[in-house]
């Protein structure tokens, strides 16, 4: 079945979002090597300016995913539904917490560690929305 113009709209902007917040750090990530040889400091510069494509992506994100809930009828959804998307809510915010304890991290092994959890947890919320949308 073809979607209406307003679903079309709404979905397309969360998957957009999407794509820059989670598509974004694993981009980044991978440039983050070619970066280092670049010169001191140009990773920073460039996770800086990231920061201010993802952190906007973010928050549409969360905008998104309430309207996205909010489509949805009373009675339309099973529990396992509701169940996973109690976890996403979880996940999304784990995302969150932990891309910013990124941007804190004062080691190396912090720096390794949240960020390996903002992608991780970033990719799972992407997963479970594929199988929200059903
Ligand atoms: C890191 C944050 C998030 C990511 C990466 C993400 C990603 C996605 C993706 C990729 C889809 C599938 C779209 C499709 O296949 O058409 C989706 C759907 C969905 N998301 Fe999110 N999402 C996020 C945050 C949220 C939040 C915060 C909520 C709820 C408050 C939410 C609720 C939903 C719902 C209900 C659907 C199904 C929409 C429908 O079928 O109409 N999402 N999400």
């Amino acid at each position: 079945m073809l979607a209406s113009a307003l679903d079309g709209i709404r979905l397309s902007i969360h998957v957009l979002a999407a794509a820059i917040w989670v598509g974004g750090q694993f981009t980044l990530a991978g440039l983050v090597p070619a970066l280092r040889g670049a010169g001191e400091g140009v990773t920073n510069i460039a996770a800086k300016a990231f920061a201010r494509l993802s952190w906007p992506a973010y928050v549409v994100l969360v905008l998104t995913g309430l309207w996205n809930v909010a489509t949805f009828q009373t009675g339309q959804t099973s529990t396992a539904w509701k169940i996973v998307l109690g976890v996403k809510i979880a996940v999304v915010a784990l995302s969150g917490l932990s891309a910013w304890l990124h941007t804190k991290a004062k080691t190396p092994a912090q720096n390794a560690v949240w960020g390996a959890i903002s992608g991780t947890s970033a990719a799972a919320a992407m997963i479970l929305g594929v199988f929200l949308a059903g």
